[in-house]
C-alpha cells in the first residue's frame, strides 16, 4: 500500500491527470493544512479512504488501478473515455464505510444490488463480504463491469455476483418485478449528476425499494441541482446523514421508504411509450 505523498508522486510521474481520484489527491496535499488548522478529521479519514488505492508498480498496456479492501487486492480495469469507466471517490467511501461497518451493515447472505455500478468496486466489496450481489449499469457498460466483477470475485466469494442491464427508469416491470424484487441494501455511489435521467434515478430506487430496505448512497455535491434531488429524494424517503467528508464534498447517506401514506409522489406524465414510467420532476 502506498503512503499518500508516495501516491501523489507516482500519479505526478505517471501524469494521469484526467482521473478523478488523481483530482482528488492532488488537491489533498493543498487542503491538508487547511483542514487541520480547522480541526477536523475529515482529512485523516479521506486519506485512510485514498490510501485503499494503489497503482501498479510496472506500467503494462492494459491500465488498471488496485485497492485494498476486505483483505484482498482488488484489480480495477479503468477506461477513460465515459463516467463508468474509472473509480470515483464516492466508490472508495462506501467501500470502507461497508468494510469498516460490518456489525451494524452486515453483508454476510444479504441481498443487495448495486446500481450504476461502473467499475464494479462496491459490488466486489459487498460480494468479498458475504453478500448475494446483482451489480447493474448501463448495457455498454457491463463488459468491463463482468471482467472486473469475475476477476475480483471468483473463488473468494461466498455467492458468485450477477451482472445486470439496469437502465434507469427502462423496462423495470419486465427486468426487475416488485413480485420478486426483495434487495436487504440498494447500493449506490455517485449517481446523482448533470445527467438528464434524474427523474428515471428516483423511479429506479423506488422500484427497487421494499419496506426493509436500506440504500447506502453516497453523494457527491457538485451542483445546484444536486441540492434540489436530495430534497426530492427526501418526500418519496427517510433520509439519514451517516457521514460527511467535507474536503470531498461527499456525504453517505441511509434512507429507507416511507409509508405510502406520508409519500408525496409526483403527478404521472402520460408517456409510456418508450417504457419509461415517466413523472414530473426537478
Ligand atoms: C459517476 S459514475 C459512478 C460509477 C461508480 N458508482 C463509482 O462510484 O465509481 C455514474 C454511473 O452511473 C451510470 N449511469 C448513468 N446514467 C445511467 C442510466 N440512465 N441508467 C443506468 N446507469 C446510469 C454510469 O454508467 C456510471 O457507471
Amino acid at each position: 500500500m502506498y503512503h499518500l505523498s508516495s501516491f501523489q508522486e507516482m500519479i505526478k510521474k505517471t501524469s494521469i491527470y484526467s482521473h478523478p481520484l488523481v483530482h482528488h489527491l492532488m488537491d489533498l496535499g493543498a487542503e491538508k493544512g487547511k483542514l487541520s488548522r480547522e480541526g477536523g478529521d475529515d482529512d485523516k479519514v479521506v486519506a485512510e479512504i485514498m490510501a485503499r488505492c494503489f497503482v501498479p508498480s510496472l506500467i503494462t498496456t492494459t491500465s488498471w488501478e488496485g485497492f485494498h479492501f476486505v483483505g484482498h487486492e482488488i484489480r480495477i480495469t479503468e477506461a477513460m473515455d465515459c463516467y463508468g469507466a474509472v473509480v470515483w471517490p464516492s466508490a472508495l467511501v462506501l467501500c470502507y464505510f461497508l468494510e469498516t461497518n460490518v456489525k451494524h451493515y452486515n453483508m454476510a447472505d444479504k441481498n443487495v444490488i448495486e446500481i450504476g455500478a461502473g467499475t464494479g468496486l462496491v459490488s466486489i466489496v459487498a460480494s468479498l463480504l458475504g453478500a448475494h450481489v446483482t451489480a447493474t449499469d448501463l448495457p455498454e457498460l457491463l463488459g468491463n463491469l463482468q471482467y472486473n466483477i469475475s476477476r475480483n470475485t471468483k473463488t473468494k466469494c461466498k455467492h458468485l455476483p450477477q451482472v445486470k442491464e439496469l437502465s434507469w427508469g427502462i423496462a423495470l416491470d419486465e427486468n426487475f418485478p416488485r413480485s420478486s424484487n426483495n434487495f436487504d441494501y440498494i447500493l449506490a455511489a455517485d449517481v446523482v449528476y448533470a445527467h438528464p435521467f434524474l427523474e428515471e434515478l428516483l423511479i429506479t430506487f423506488d422500484h427497487l425499494c421494499k419496506e426493509t430496505t436500506i440504500i447506502l448512497w453516497v453523494m457527491k455535491f457538485r451542483l445546484e441541482k444536486e441540492n434540489k434531488f436530495v430534497d426530492r429524494f427526501k418526500e418519496l424517503f427517510d433520509l439519514e446523514e451517516i457521514s460527511s467528508f467535507p474536503s470531498l464534498n461527499i456525504k453517505l447517506y441511509k434512507a429507507m421508504k416511507k409509508s405510502r401514506r406520508s409519500a408525496r409522489y409526483p403527478q404521472r406524465r402520460a408517456s409510456k411509450a418508450k417504457g419509461v414510467s415517466s413523472r414530473v420532476f426537478l
